[in-house]
């Protein structure tokens, strides 16, 4: 398949560009790059040794979405492209709703013009809100708690909507749970441009010695350690299911969510002892009071990707870790 993969220059975005060119498919990226860097694409050229193009635009610009569907006539779109930290949504809403709604407006608009009805979009876990019930399965209520969550579900419901209009159009909302690792060849990984959000990414930089410490979220949670659990999965799983979601793409109308989870979560303190025998030091922390938003746990269930899709996550927390040591200590200053 022709496969159009907006934001391929990012974390998720790059995997995914490597497991798609893997199995055959052709791919263009649209990057306004500006949360990756270029190079990245280099390294994934030099990784798949195959031949892979680009274009440099917003998806909010009309004439760079129209360019690059003219130009490469996708027979489907991968959505990656979106602003996706917590915090910075709730200062700034009006951007997060341009970017990660109006950017997926435009986005199905230049589909339609090309007659291109096949999208992955990259969602969200964000979308449950505080769990009823864990895990969480796709029927659960969406409440989301922040504005980024919110963006995110409002996107859900515009391509849900696009779909539903015509019947030959499909739209597959994959709901991520925490991704985290890199790819093995260490040449690729994820490259915070500013303080880390994420615990890993977090982690990984204490070990390099970029930070002096993890500060613990709160360890007072209803947890049997007290710290906040979380369902983490390998981002080559969720590569991967991005391929096997075009396979299903290609023969299913409609749009439908799909969980992308282990099944299995872990707690702050489990991530950072897993860490330490991946890299081999101790990573000194420090409990702080809970951060505003946290949920105690959360929980995928992935059996409708499973039964569906044909996907299940493969890869173990030890992957997790050492690939995400791999990539870290080999590029301790990320793609710079
Ligand atoms: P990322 O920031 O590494 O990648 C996003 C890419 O999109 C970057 O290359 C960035 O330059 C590009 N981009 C941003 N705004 C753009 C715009 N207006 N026009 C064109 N390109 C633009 O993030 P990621 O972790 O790879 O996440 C990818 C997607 O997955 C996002 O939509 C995010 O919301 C979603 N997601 C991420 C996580 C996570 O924890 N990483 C979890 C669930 C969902
Ligand atoms: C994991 C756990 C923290 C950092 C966020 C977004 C979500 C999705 C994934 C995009 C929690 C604790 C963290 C630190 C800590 N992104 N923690 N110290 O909050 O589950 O999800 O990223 O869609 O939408 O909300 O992930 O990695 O920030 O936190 O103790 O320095 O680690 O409290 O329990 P989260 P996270």
């Amino acid at each position: 398949m022709r496969v159009l993969v907006t934001g391929g220059a990012g974390y998720i975005g790059s995997h995914t560009l490597l497991e798609l060119m893997g199995q055959g498919h052709e791919v263009c990226v649209l990057d306004s790059y500006i949360n990756s860097s270029k190079e990245v694409l280099n390294r994934v050229r030099t990784l798949s040794n195959g031949h892979l193009t680009d274009h440099e635009g917003d998806v909010r610009h009309t004439a760079a979405l129209d360019r690059a569907m003219d130009d490469f006539a996708p027979d489907a779109v991968i959505h990656f492209a979106g602003l996706k930290a917590v915090g910075e949504s709730e200062e700034d809403p009006l951007g997060y709703y341009d970017v990660n709604v109006g950017g997926t407006l435009g986005l199905l608009k230049a589909m339609d013009r090309v007659g291109c009805g096949k999208i992955i979009f990259s969602s969200s876990a964000t979308v449950y809100g505080e769990p009823v019930y864990l895990p969480y399965d796709e029927a659960h209520p969406t409440q989301p708690t922040s504005v980024y969550g919110r963006t995110k579900l409002m996107a859900e419901n515009v391509l849900t909507d696009w779909a539903k209009a015509n019947p030959q159009k499909t739209a597959v909302l994959l709901r991520y749970f925490n991704p985290v690792g890199s790819h093995p060849s260490a040449q690729i990984g994820e490259d915070p441009s500013d303080i880390p959000n994420n615990l890993m990414p977090f982690i990984a930089q204490v070990a390099v010695g970029k930070r002096s410490h993890l500060s613990i979220f709160g360890d007072d949670y209803d947890t049997p350690d007290g710290t906040g659990q979380r369902d983490y999965i390998h981002v080559v799983d969720l590569a991967r299911a991005h391929v096997m979601a075009l396979d299903y793409a290609a023969s299913h109308q409609g749009a439908r969510p799909f969980n992308i989870g282990t099944g299995q979560n872990y707690s702050v303190k489990e991530m950072v002892s897993a860490f330490e025998k991946a890299c081999g030091k101790q990573i000194p922390t420090k409990v702080t009071p809970r951060r505003a938003g946290d949920i105690a746990s959360m929980l995928a269930d992935a059996s409708r990707a499973k039964a569906e899709i044909g996907w299940s996550a493969t890869h173990t927390l030890d992957d997790m870790t050492a690939s995400t040591w791999a990539w870290q200590s080999t590029n301790p200053n990320g793609y710079d």
